[in-house]
């Protein structure tokens, strides 16, 4: 089967290294020359564990290639997905979908034969049909379909989200076309991947709803640990009990300083804006959105509050950039959010993130001081802060560190320690929805 994918951002890039896994011929065609002339070389622009040797393993097989061009492949293939970026429009919220619209145009001129136009990218309902309509505009004779295939891979997680999937959801109109689809899945029968044909404007909404509810829970345990920390009561407890129900179930119930990426916060706006336009509102998910920003800003006072409200010359140790751990994403990430607001109080910012400071460089204020070394980063520290759970900062020797820092100030916003060791070390120590000892 010949796939190709418009696209090399996270989806694309990895969608289209599984596809090759899976056995099929793969092209991914991006427009940025310098990512294409990388990806040549084997080497991946993003960072995401597994997926560099996946991507030489295949290069090397020739099942994957790389290019600027759309030239003939697009006319050969059985598939064309398209996986470009829907950034929030500035302003409004609305997912951009100018790059969906300009891949469907470069795609028409080029169709010969019949085709699958896939959309993979997160796109509002109705796009696949408004991708039909340019295509068919910018070239009458095409014979070709269009299919919606939404993608719920993670970040950090991203190949084994794909190579064993929950399920897979596949929306369209005609039986050739899912059929299509289905064979290029099959590798996952063997699994036994419940996949889903529906029609184009649920899948389209599955993805947004599935979002939308990934991030609810997530608002709903960070507004708990607020009325946890009013009463008294513990969000680990509540968390377990709430998760242990199977009707509620315990992913997704651990508190934050916000969820954050290239996806929930843009998403979930979308998804507001989808409901306006079609004349109902979306309440829940406009509080979602609202409790998630008011979840960031209460976790810059608690931070003031743990150095009683005297940010002014005070040394911070920020451990941990990105907006998980295993990316080096920073898009929405609370340490934009968190860390410019204690410069403006006059901290003095220090960071470390093991994967994530390069990205971090580009959106970071100049004003803070990066350190490669995670030890050096306590010497003379005012207080440590934990924004990103990476594994590197689960196992810290707290003895050591304390030595080294002026105060004992130890804020977690991720809650990786238990307060009962942390006040045995001697820290004064804050975490999120945990009674203080
Ligand atoms: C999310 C979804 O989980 C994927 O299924 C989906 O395919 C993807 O968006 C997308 O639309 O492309 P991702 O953004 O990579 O994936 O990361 P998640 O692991 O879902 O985390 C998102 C945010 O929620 C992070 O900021 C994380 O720290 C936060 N989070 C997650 C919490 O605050 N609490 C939790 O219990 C879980």
């Amino acid at each position: 089967m010949k796939v190709v994918i418009i696209g090399s951002g996270y989806v694309g890039l990895v969608s289209g290294t599984c596809f090759a896994e899976f056995g099929a011929q793969v092209t991914c065609i991006d427009t940025d020359k310098q990512k294409i002339d990388l990806l040549n070389n084997g080497k991946i622009p993003i960072y995401e564990p597994g997926l560099e040797e996946l991507v030489r393993s295949n290069l090397d097989n020739g099942k994957l290639n790389f290019t600027n061009e759309y030239g003939e492949i697009v006319g050969e293939s059985d598939l064309v997905f398209i996986a470009v970026g829907t950034p929030s429009r500035r302003g409004d919220g609305h997912a951009d979908l100018s790059y969906v619209f300009q891949a469907a145009k470069d795609i028409a001129s080029h169709l010969k034969g019949y085709t699958v136009v896939v959309n993979k990218s997160t796109v509002p309902v109705g796009t696949a049909r408004n991708v039909k309509r340019i295509i068919e505009a910018e070239n009458p004779n095409a014979n070709f379909d269009v299919a919606s295939n939404p993608e719920f891979l993670r970040e950090g997680a991203a190949i084994s989200d794909f190579m064993r999937p929950d399920r897979v959801v596949i929306g369209g109109e005609s039986e050739q076309a899912l059929g299509v689809l289905k064979e290029l899945y099959r590798p996952l029968n063997l699994i036994e991947t419940p996949i889903i044909l529906t029609d184009l404007e649920s899948a389209e909404l599955i993805k947004y709803a599935s979002n939308a509810f990934l991030a609810t829970k997530i608002s709903f345990i960070n507004e708990m640990s607020m009325l946890c920390e009013a009463v008294g009561a513990d969000v680990h407890a509540v968390s377990k009990g709430m998760g242990l129900d199977g009707r509620i179930g315990k992913k997704f119930l651990h508190v934050s300083p916000g969820y954050g990426g290239s996806c929930f916060p843009k998403d979930t706006k979308a998804l507001v804006r989808i409901a306006q336009e079609s004349g109902v509102t979306s309440r829940i998910v406009e509080s979602v959105v609202e409790v998630n920003e008011a979840q960031k800003a209460r976790m810059f006072k608690k931070i003031s509050l743990a150095l009683d409200d005297e940010l002014s010359g005070k040394v911070i140790s920020v451990l941990g950039l990105t907006f998980k751990p295993d990316t080096d994403d920073m898009r929405d990430a609370p340490s934009i959010s968190i860390i410019p607001k204690l410069i403006e109080q006059g901290a003095k910012i220090r960071a470390h993130d093991p994967h994530g400071m390069e990205e971090a460089k580009k959106v970071l204020s100049e004003n803070i001081d990066f350190y490669e070394n995670l030890y050096d980063i306590f010497k003379g520290s005012d207080a440590v802060l934990i924004l990103t759970e990476w594994n590197e900062y689960r196992g810290l020797d707290l003895d050591e560190i304390k030595k080294m820092m002026n105060t004992n100030v130890f804020i977690d916003l991720r809650n990786i320690y238990e307060p009962v060791l942390m006040k045995e070390k001697g820290y004064n120590y804050f975490c999120i929805g945990r009674p203080t000892l």
